[in-house]
């Protein structure tokens, strides 16, 4: 069991966690993530990014986003309760060069794997300029955060109710128009890094996207979390989860993700390894 040091949420459906994982917390590189397990053997396993680590202190941060079961189920732990198990670190690391300058984009709970992966472009010697972007003020996170790793922040939100109103390709096309980008970093809603790899293409500016597909196991074993790049099938887990975003399929991605949803939102819809776990504990 791991122990969750500290809780704080962030806001209305977004909840900050620092967990024990001294293991994770000594391996781990920006752009990897873990797989954690509330419970026993018949929970749900779910992919998480680490959006800080600290090895002296053996400790792990998770930002999450409450969206359904198993993210409403870790909302709701305390400080002092645990995590059944936490596997990582899982995927390969950013690949961190010395390129210029280098523009990362977040939006929503993207900008969570983001913020180390800034911070050690920033390390290297780049010029930084974030651009983080959501729906409503409310929903804008790591705001201090972002501004401590970079060169340049620029906020956005869709409604105008904080920073400038604008999507993030507003202000990313006009930075590759002023022509000295010469990396974008894009973590966010596929639909975001869609768009996002479509604005800098025409550019030919080289565009990193973290894919959050659905994961099963984590370890290239199930298929899962399969994706097309290129004309290759990629597993996000084990071959991932940044990529080339001008290759990736993301209309592929987003049906493969949204294929589940009418199971999930099914009223009287109940797990059946859930209904295997109860029977084999005698409930
Ligand atoms: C490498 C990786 C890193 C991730 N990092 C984070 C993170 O740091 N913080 C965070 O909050 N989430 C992160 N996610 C997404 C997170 O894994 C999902 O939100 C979670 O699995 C949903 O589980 P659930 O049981 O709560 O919801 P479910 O009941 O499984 O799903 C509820 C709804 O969310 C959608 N959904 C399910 N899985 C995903 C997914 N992977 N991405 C987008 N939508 C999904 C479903 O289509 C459905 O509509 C990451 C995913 C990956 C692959
Ligand atoms: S999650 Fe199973 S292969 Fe990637």
């Amino acid at each position: 069991m791991r122990r969750i040091v500290r809780k704080r949420q962030l806001s209305e459906n977004v909840f900050q966690f620092v967990v024990e994982a001294p293991h994770v917390a000594k391996a781990h590189r920006p752009g990897q993530f873990v797989v954690i397990q509330l419970e026993d053997e018949f929970s749900e396993r779910i992919p998480l990014s680490v959006a800080d680590w600290d090895p002296e202190a053996g400790t792990i941060t998770l930002i999450v986003q409450v969206v359904g079961k198993t993210t409403r189920m870790l909302s709701l732990r305390q400080e002092g309760e645990g995590i059944a198990h936490v596997l990582g670190p899982l995927g390969n690391p950013t690949d961190i060069e010395k390129v210029g300058t280098v523009v990362c984009v977040g939006g929503g709970i993207g900008t969570a794997p983001l913020h180390p992966i800034a911070r050690a472009f920033r390390r290297k010697g780049n010029r930084v300029i974030s651009i983080i972007g959501a729906r409503t003020k409310d929903l804008i996170i790591l705001e201090d955060e972002m501004r401590s790793v970079s060169d340049e922040l620029i906020v956005c939100t869709d409604d105008g109710s904080y920073g400038r109103k604008a999507l993030v390709t507003e202000p990313l096309k006009e930075l590759c128009e002023q022509g000295d980008v010469n990396e974008v970093v894009a973590i966010g809603p596929p639909i975001m890094m869609k768009f996002c790899a479509e604005t800098t293409r025409s550019f030919g500016i080289k565009t990193v996207v973290s894919l959050n597909t659905i994961m099963v196991d984590g370890t290239g074993m199930c298929g899962g979390c399969r994706v097309k790049v290129g004309d290759e099938i990629k597993f996000v887990c084990v071959d991932g989860p940044e990529f080339d975003g001008h290759l990736v399929d993301f209309d592929g991605m987003m049906r493969r993700l949204a294929a589940y949803r009418p199971m999930e939102q099914e009223k009287d819809h109940r797990c059946k390894l859930e209904l295997v776990g109860n029977e084999r504990r005698g409930e």
